[in-house]
């Protein structure tokens, strides 16, 4: 069985252990042994990238521009087998793993353009004879931490933008799928990434993580994951001043009017609510169903949710793949008995036995919820959604911003005045109109407020407000 270990310095490291990764359509099959780092692993990575920090903050945009293409270039490539490889660690179809994988050469083309464009302000002072200039510089290293269910689609939106700004990066990539963050790392060596400017650094987050998020030789870190790490996170960079960017939960509302288009409303939330199994934080959770269109709106969604079929990832018929592992659908089905509990009406939602040792889940509607009740407090992560009825726009609103969440949120409706009014006054940092919750462009930012994120906006140019800072010089020239 193949060993992947990690990138340290520009050398590839064996660990005293390593962790299989396995396939969760099914767990029988081991796709490769990856390193698990100790806490001196990741103590020697975060030496190297400082002791590489001054030669790439010193690099020409055009080297920086180069190294990000030549990845880029060879994601897009080679992107049929890393699509694959995705879909065995992760679960998602091998159409969603291919686009996944396209995406993230998309974000290193689009990073390696902005390598280029990093600007500055000249001003003239309010003094005279004085001129004011104002600068990006790189922050130095970043610590990056990143989950499984975007295996690297995340990576490559957090390494490509640290790199173009000038940032030494430690990546460490969720334990449940180091497969694809791996691929970044050799493609990063392969295409001549300097010694300690990128490294890889795979294993526990109790011991990995900890130490990248406590050691003071990182600058700023960008994390995404659960709440509970995220709020750690957070409390540690603010003991030690250090600059932070966290993406965590959400509890997506997708808020379907009277005057919806029914197909348009009914594929928006088939697609947002159970595609990748429902494992995006960007997925629609609660449906808010205005009543005079919940009937009918109910039936082809409950039809439509039926007929998604579920499989192994790999299959070209499958629609929706396995849960990624045993404790996250242990967690769903809890959240499916819960629902019956708190009085939901229950459809689907139960495990399947296929034919292969997967963990698969039948698609789940909750109908008859309230916005109260847990399953629509709390972040599930699978393939659940619940329909909440409300009786008109106002009603809907509210029910759709009354959640400690804030990361994307939806409307259907052929009401442009609906539409605006939800565009302004929804609290969520991305709106959807007549689309998915999820599913998002990778030249635009990404991120939410309340308790979904936390710092400056992931993606497009914004990304240069995390992975730089501002330097404001006077000059009198005497
Ligand atoms: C998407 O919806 O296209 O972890 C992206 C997540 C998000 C990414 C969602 N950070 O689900």
């Amino acid at each position: 069985m193949d060993k992947h270990d990690n990138l340290i310095g520009g050398a590839w490291v064996g660990a005293d252990t390593y962790g299989e990764n396995r396939n969760p359509s099914n767990w029988d099959e081991v796709i490769g042994l990856y390193a698990h780092g100790s806490s001196a692993d990741a103590e020697r990575a975060v030496e190297a990238a400082r002791a590489a920090a001054p030669g790439w903050a010193a690099a020409t945009p055009q080297a920086r521009h180069d190294l990000l293409e030549a990845v880029g270039r060879k994601l897009a490539e080679r992107s049929q087998e890393i699509g694959r490889l995705l879909s065995r660690e992760e679960g998602k179809t091998l159409a969603e793993g291919i686009g996944e994988t396209m995406r993230a050469a998309q974000v290193f083309k689009f990073f390696a353009g902005e390598a280029l464009r990093v600007t500055g302000d000249m001003l003239a002072s309010v003094r005279p004879d004085i001129d004011v200039e104002v600068t990006r510089e790189p922050v130095g290293v970043v610590g990056l931490i990143t989950p499984w269910n975007f295996p690297i689609a995340i990576p490559a939106w957090k390494t490509a933008p640290a790199l173009a700004y000038g940032n030494c990066v430690v990546l460490k990539p969720a334990d449940l799928t180091p497969a694809c963050a791996h691929v970044i790392a050799r493609l990063l060596d392969e295409c001549g990434c300097p010694p300690g400017v990128f490294n890889l650094v795979m294993g526990r987050g109790s011991v990995v993580g900890e130490t990248i998020v406590t050691h003071p030789g990182v600058d700023a870190l960008s994390f995404t994951g659960s709440v509970g790490t995220g709020s750690h996170i957070a409390e540690v960079c603010g003991r030690l001043k250090r600059k932070c960017q966290l993406e965590m939960g959400g509890k997506n509302p997708m808020v379907v009017l009277n005057d919806a288009d029914l197909d348009v409303a009914v594929s928006a939330c088939l697609n947002g609510t159970f595609f990748s199994t429902g494992q995006r934080c960007t997925a629609s959770s609660r449906l808010i169903v205005e009543d005079g269109i919940h009937d009918a709106f109910v039936e082809r969604l409950v039809a439509g949710m039926r007929a998604l079929r579920v499989g192994d990832a790999l299959a070209p018929e499958t629609q929706i793949g396995p849960v990624v592992d045993g404790k996250q659908l242990d967690s769903n089905l809890a959240y499916v008995d819960l629902a019956g509990k708190e009085g939901a009406e229950v459809i689907g939602g139960e495990r399947l036995e296929l034919a292969t040792n997967g963990f698969f889940q039948a698609p789940a509607l909750f109908l008859g919820t309230d916005n109260s009740m847990r399953i629509n407090r709390e972040e599930i992560f699978g393939p659940c959604g619940s329909i909440i009825k409300v009786g008109d726009f106002d009603e809907a609103l509210a029910v759709a911003n009354d959640t400690e969440f804030g990361l994307s949120a939806g409307i259907c409706t052929t009401n442009l005045k609906s539409a605006r009014e939800f565009k302004r006054r929804s609290q969520a940092g991305m709106v959807m109109v007549n689309l998915p919750t999820a599913g998002v462009d990778f030249h635009v930012p990404f991120g939410g407020r309340k308790s979904s994120s936390y710092g400056p906006r992931e993606q497009g140019r914004y990304a240069a407000e995390f992975y730089t800072t501002v330097k404001t010089a006077y000059v009198f020239a005497g």
